[in-house]
């Protein structure tokens, strides 16, 4: 039998759509609970009368919005049976085969990606800018540094926090990814070493090495970055680039003080090393908390990296360096070596969202914050000698297991559907089968039954310790 959702349920999820039209705003909305999992796949929606009652619309309203999201295949009605959420196309088009294995098992918990899916506000950027394209299909579309409207819109978020930045300051590029590439192809040299955190992010370590710099590891430790030994490694390799993430660092979620970010941008200016600040997290703070400020408001030598794809969504492929104006046109020389410039399209969604954040960034971390609470309820629960400290924001926790057999339970939870990333993954040079990484960027009731596989896989794991199937696993 489908599961079924109820009226109230519905209307707490849709919260405060767009009402211009309403039953558009709240297609719109239904829409994208039902994309990204939120409604699950074949569940049965409220009755056209239930939802009337719950949002105090018109039933006219109900009956069109059910109409939109049955032309646009997201809907099935079934005479006598009620009408049914679905996904033109099928859940399975929306896993990659080289982020998840077994992309066709649409049963599969996919908690390899730390990315959510898009928040409500996405869409209707997206018709915003649409609306706006026709002003640009005049020009020849190339942007090498960026649209000048979102080159603006992103210098305006860092005066926001303290940070003078003139919009000459901004490349924009397709991610935060191909930025560190750009970093490194501009300001390295075969044989420079590059300090990295470790465990760190690894996409844009392997960037950062791409070009025959030498990585060396600074220690980020389950309780924070010890600066003391960061400084040892720092004082001895004399690096080119120290390559950090102090906001929510993927994957132990630390944030970094601002007395550490004072004392790390002065160690790094004794060196003359430029930092490199990945901010891909920077905004997703989940407490209300005051956030420390930017590290290139305490270290001037400082190249920041920016993304849009954590605070809004990987799918625009959208990110950005900000430079001090020194390194730019070594940076935009490597940048012409790979490409011309981002799609002019998802820049203008870019600007629209970066001038109204508001709305989407707080259902972005309301729901964010949600998901977090109900993965640390049930890890508690199901694997209660696993050990986290709880990130007041980010994407992910950082778990702890009494012993090293991170990629045997990972193997093992992936034969029962769900994907998580052990730890090497995450290791510059080998270890942390101590950790497995486990995003909250699924809805809670996956991360709940996620939870118990994982509970299982871990038992497995200690009764009979195998070696990890998957050679080489890709994360994002
Ligand atoms: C720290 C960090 N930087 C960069 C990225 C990639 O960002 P983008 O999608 O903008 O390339 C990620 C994605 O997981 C990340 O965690």
């Amino acid at each position: 039998m489908s599961p079924a959702i109820s009226a109230s349920r519905v209307a707490s999820l849709v919260g405060d759509f767009d009402r211009s039209p309403a039953y558009a705003g709240l297609a719109d909305s239904l829409r994208l609970l039902i994309g990204d999992g939120r409604i699950a796949l074949d569940t049965r929606l409220p009755s056209e009368r239930e939802l009337t009652e719950a949002l105090g619309l018109s039933r006219t309203t109900v009956a069109r919005a059910y109409a939109d999201l049955r032309d646009r295949g997201f809907a099935e009605s079934r005479r006598g049976a009620g009408s049914f959420a679905r996904i033109p196309g099928g859940a399975r088009s929306v896993l990659d085969r080289t982020l998840t294995p077994r992309t066709g098992d649409p049963h599969l918990i996919d908690l390899n990606c730390a990315a959510a899916s898009a928040p409500p506000g996405v869409a209707a950027a997206y018709d915003a800018a649409l609306a706006a394209l026709p002003a640009y299909l005049s020009g020849h579309g190339y942007y090498p540094a960026g649209v000048p409207e979102l080159q603006q819109a992103i210098a305006a978020t860092y005066e926001a926090r303290g940070l003078a930045t003139t919009p000459d300051q901004i490349l924009v590029t397709p991610g935060a990814l191909s930025a560190a590439a750009i970093v490194a192809l501009g300001l390295t040299s075969a044989g420079d070493r590059v300090v990295v955190e470790n465990p760190v992010y690894p996409n844009a370590t392997e960037a950062l090495a791409h070009h025959g710099a030498r990585l060396v590891a600074a220690p980020v430790d389950p309780g924070g970055w010890d600066l003391e030994a960061i400084g040892a490694v720092v004082r001895q390799a004399a690096p080119r680039l120290a390559y950090l993430i102090p906001d929510f660092q993927n994957p132990t979620g630390h944030l970094m003080s601002e007395a550490q970010r004072e004392e790390y941008a002065a160690m790094l200016g004794r060196s003359r090393t430029i930092a490199v600040v990945d901010e891909a997290h920077q905004a997703l703070g989940l407490e209300g908390q005051r956030m420390p400020p930017p590290f290139a408001a305490l270290g001037r030598d400082t190249i920041t990296i920016g993304s849009a794809s954590k605070t809004f969504w990987g799918g625009l492929r959208l990110g950005w360096i900000r430079a001090p104006e020194r390194h730019l046109a070594a940076l935009m020389r490597a940048r012409l070596s790979i490409d011309l410039g981002a799609p002019v399209l998802e820049q203008l969604v870019l600007t629209r969202l970066l001038e109204e954040p508001d709305a989407t960034l707080a259902a972005q971390r309301a729901r964010l914050r949600t998901q977090r609470d109900a993965l640390v309820t049930a890890l508690r629960t199901s694997l209660p000698d696993w050990s986290f400290q709880t990130p007041g924001g980010g994407l992910a926790l950082w778990c702890h297991l009494p012993r090293p057999l991170a990629s045997a339970t990972a193997a093992e939870a992936e034969r029962r559907g769900v994907i998580v990333s052990p730890g090497h993954v995450f290791a510059v040079d080998g270890g942390h089968e101590h950790f497995v990484r486990i995003p909250w960027t699924r809805p809670a009731e996956e991360l709940e039954q996620a939870a118990l596989v994982l509970a299982e896989a871990w038992q497995a794991a200690v009764a009979s310790p195998r070696q990890a199937s998957r050679s080489r696993i890709t994360v994002a």
